[in-house]
């Protein structure tokens, strides 16, 4: 190992590879839901394009899709050639797919006649009783077709996954297996980016475990906590995404997998929190759950808020699910920081203000005079000398004053103090 020198040192500030999460996100994924990440990451150029190709292709050959794998392998090695094996994996795959689409054959029959369809009823035992009497449909045809909506799925084809996994969540009986469709079908939506049945899935899914009560607590818990990181995806792409992120991930025994089985989680929920300006009062959940964790300390002020919400923007960056969400970040953060730093200083000098926010003057100036409006500060500002000047309060008053000043800047510490640590980790 080399020693600490400089360059190390630097390097340990800006190296983006040392935030990103993508390795252990995967492992909580199914793998079909790592490729948007690889894609992702391929985008950013953080990693060398064949090492990535090379992971692409690993996950790849576990699953039925073929060609995707001949075409990476082709590029990877720079050949045309299609070896054997793949040949084989692809006349395997078709047969498959051929034998369960004749094995549902009645099924589909049934389904492309609406007229039939309408008869169907709430009752899953009366529609079995009345599909054998009336189409011969018996329970092993319903089985093949989650076998072969899973096909599907393993082929890529999420569109054909999703319609038959909806028809088997509606006929099949078998509970644990209805868990299973919906899980599936949840990646299904997710890989279609139909976030809209995705946001209606997840909530299913997670009704469907809450009420598994008697599974054993280890298995609840790694369900509670696939379903988190699974959320992702949705969460981070619905309208209502931030506040049901912020919903389920503080609920008690979400929190306890999380904190659990995946503490990296917190960088979503963190910057969920710090996001969404109609849930402040999440940020006391927050930074309950963040005191809970040792996280290393590190000051935004004297650290340099600057150079910490730069840090923080370059995370946000890289990260799949956060990218887009950097600007409004980086915007709330900034506001709690400053809002933090008028708090606890009698006079602020707005040129250095300006210059640990990475603002100009005139912005720093517009967002004090905001503040006093809005009655969240009492200055006074002093154009001339280009201070802020706190003002006294009246009797007593000091003491409230200060009082919130270290709430808050407890907050904003233990909150920034999180997002570095989480960062870190
Ligand atoms: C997906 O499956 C459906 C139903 O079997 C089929 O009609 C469609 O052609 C498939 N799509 C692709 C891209 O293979």
């Amino acid at each position: 190992m080399a020693s600490d020198g400089p360059a190390q040192a630097a390097a340990a500030v800006s190296d983006p590879l040392q935030y990103d999460l993508t390795t252990v996100l995967s492992k909580s994924l199914d793998r079909h839901l790592v490729f948007p990440l690889l894609e992702f990451l391929s985008q950013k150029e953080l990693y060398a394009a064949e090492d990535i190709e090379a992971a692409k292709l690993e996950l790849i050959e576990k699953t039925n899709m073929v060609d995707y794998a001949v075409d990476i392998y082709q590029g990877l090695n720079h050949t045309e050639e299609v070896p054997e094996q793949f040949v084989t994996r692809r006349g395997e795959v078709v047969n498959r797919l051929r034998t369960l689409e004749a094995e549902v054959k009645p099924i589909t029959d049934f389904l492309s006649n609406a007229d039939s369809v309408k008869m169907l009823k709430q009752d899953k035992s009366q529609n079995q009783a009345f599909l054998q009497a009336e189409f011969g449909i018996r329970a092993e045809h319903i089985e093949a077709l989650y076998h072969l909506a899973k096909w599907n799925f393993e082929c890529g084809n999420y569109s054909a996954a999703a319609e038959y996994l909806h028809h088997y969540r509606n006929l099949g009986t078998n509970p644990e297996r209805g868990v299973s469709a919906l899980w599936g079908k949840l990646a299904a939506d997710v890989l279609l980016q139909d976030f809209e049945t995705g946001m209606e899935d997840l909530l299913k899914l997670k009704d469907l475990l809450d009420i598994d009560t008697f599974a054993p607590v280890a298995r609840q818990l790694q369900s509670r906590s696939w379903l988190m990181h699974w959320s992702l995806f949705v969460f981070f792409n619905h309208e209502n995404g931030l506040n049901a992120l912020i919903d389920l991930f503080l609920q008690e025994r979400y929190l306890t997998a999380l904190q659990l089985l995946g503490q990296h989680l917190l960088r979503y929920l963190a910057v969920a929190v710090v996001v969404n300006k109609r849930r402040r009062s999440a940020l006391k959940d927050l930074v309950r759950v963040i005191q809970q964790e040792s996280y290393e300390y590190a000051d935004p002020i004297t650290g340099g808020a600057h150079a910490w919400l730069a840090r923080c923007g370059e995370v946000l960056d890289n990260d799949f699910f956060l990218a887009a969400a950097r600007e409004a970040f980086l915007d709330a953060a900034r506001t709690m920081l400053f809002e933090t730093f008028c708090r606890v200083h009698q006079e602020i000098d707005m040129a250095g203000l300006s210059q640990q926010l990475g603002l100009d003057t005139e912005a720093t100036e517009k967002w004090i005079v905001n503040l006093i409006r809005g009655a969240r500060l009492n200055a006074k500002i002093d154009a001339k000398a280009g201070t802020v000047i706190m003002q006294a309060q009246g009797p007593g008053g000091d003491d409230v004053l200060l009082e919130k000043a270290r709430s808050l800047s407890m907050r904003t510490f233990a909150l920034s103090n999180t997002l570095v640590g989480i960062l870190k980790a």
